[in-house]
């Protein structure tokens, strides 16, 4: 584990920027931040200082904390700047040449044993690391937004990575408060993976006419216990960015069919109803707007529930047959990540793996899609009679 008398880098003072610097220096340390866009830097100090305002009203901070916090800082407008980072996290445009670029640069300025990550959300951590001359040192550290908010962070070692430094990595951001879990490098590491179904499988129920957005949601809510429904979490995060999450993870994965994205969220994002920032999506925002209301048949929200949620589990269990995360990881993500009431494989063991399939072995059998078809570990353990936990 990094002590706090090393020094953090981050790159990008842009919405994930900011608030891992923000944590990094919470935690103690000294932090570079660096952006090309000046105006993006001052905008982060200003913001900072706001928000440590705020968390010294409530209370939650004494001002002299507060004092130290800014202190911590040093806002870069060079590379150089970095030189004495034993870190580096880059949060800067989701490009992976201009990744590559910066990541390239940064090897000439830095110590041979300092550690550079990307925030990256659906790049591959190899790919970047290879723009390198030593890719060992390169991981990807994902935090979520707003960063010194959500507990959760995923930490992916690349093909390279070596074992010694991905362990320094995991210890330092678990030190800063943080819950880790590990990850391998695939498209949408843990949460943006298997979170899919989730907003893929409510649209595909809307589009086939079983219910409306308003009935969906509320089905998830009350029979499931998420926080957010589908539709009205889609609009909060923006459709424009997930609906490109949806399309990159898709086409990622080769063209997998349980990730295809949907006409419905696509149509939306070309007429820019992002949701919630452009005053329409899913729902209407504008002044005055009525929220439709749901169908509160008991009956129709425990089979929207069970379709849901069985793809939910599908896609969890297939990542933990294929060694993606571990089973603590995979529910520990999916909590702490997005907020669900619980972990995937808890929740299929409650339901009972049989009861799960039988949904799965349903929907491919009526459907014929491959979408549908159950993961092979649902099988086996259904017939060993197995549970995750
Ligand atoms: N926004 C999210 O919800 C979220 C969540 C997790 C991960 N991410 C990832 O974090 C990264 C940043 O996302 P964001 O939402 O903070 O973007 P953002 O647009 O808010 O900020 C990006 C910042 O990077 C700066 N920048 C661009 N090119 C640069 C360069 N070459 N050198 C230095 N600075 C440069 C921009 O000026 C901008 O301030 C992306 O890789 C994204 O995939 C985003």
């Amino acid at each position: 584990m990094l002590s706090t008398s090393s020094v953090i880098g981050v790159i990008g003072a842009g919405a994930m920027g900011a608030g891992i610097a923000q944590v990094a220096a919470t935690a103690g340390h000294a932090v570079v931040l660096f952006d090309t866009n000046a105006a993006q830097l001052d905008k982060a100090k200003t913001d900072l200082a706001a928000t440590l305002g705020k968390l010294t009203e409530k209370g939650k901070l004494t001002a002299e904390t507060a004092q130290q916090i800014q202190s911590r800082f040093t806002y870069a407008t060079t590379l150089e700047a970095f030189a004495p980072c034993a870190l580096i996290i880059e949060a800067i445009v989701e490009r992976l040449d201009v990744k590559q670029d910066v990541f390239g640069k940064l090897e000439s300025i830095v110590s041979e044993s300092c550690m550079i990550a990307s925030n990256t959300s659906s790049l591959s951590i190899t790919l970047i690391a290879s723009a390198c001359k030593n890719p060992e040192r390169v991981l990807g550290i994902h935090f979520f937004n707003p960063a010194p908010l959500m507990p959760l962070v995923e930490i992916i070692p690349g093909v390279a990575t070596s074992e010694a430094l991905l362990l320094t990595a995991k210890a330092t951001i678990d030190n800063w408060g943080k819950t880790t879990v590990l990850t391998k490098d695939t498209p949408g590491f843990i949460v943006n993976r298997v979170a899919r179904s989730y907003y893929g499988e409510s649209i595909r129920i809307y589009e086939e006419g079983m219910a409306d957005f308003a009935t969906i949601d509320y089905a998830l809510k009350t029979a499931g216990g998420f926080r957010m429904g589908p539709f009205e979490l889609m609009d909060f995060i923006g459709n424009d960015i997930n609906y490109k999450v949806t399309e990159t993870v898709w086409e990622q994965f080769f063209y997998e069919p349980r990730f295809k994205p949907s006409f419905t969220q696509k149509r939306l994002y070309e007429a820019k109803r992002f949701g919630r920032k452009t005053g329409r999506g899913y729902y209407d925002y504008s002044p005055g707007a009525v929220m439709p209301e749901p169908n509160k048949d008991e009956a129709l929200a425990q089979q929207i529930l069970n379709r849901v949620l069985a793809m939910l589990i599908n896609e969890a269990a297939d990542a933990f047959y294929l060694g993606i995360a571990s089973r603590d990881d995979l529910d520990t993500a999916m909590t702490k990540g997005v907020n669900y009431p619980k972990g995937l494989l808890k929740w299929a063991d409650e339901i009972g793996i049989a009861n799960v399939l039988a949904t799965l072995e349903n929907l491919y059998s009526e459907y014929g899609e491959d979408r549908y078809r159950p993961c092979v570990l649902l099988k086996r353990m259904a017939k060993e009679n197995n549970t995750f936990y």
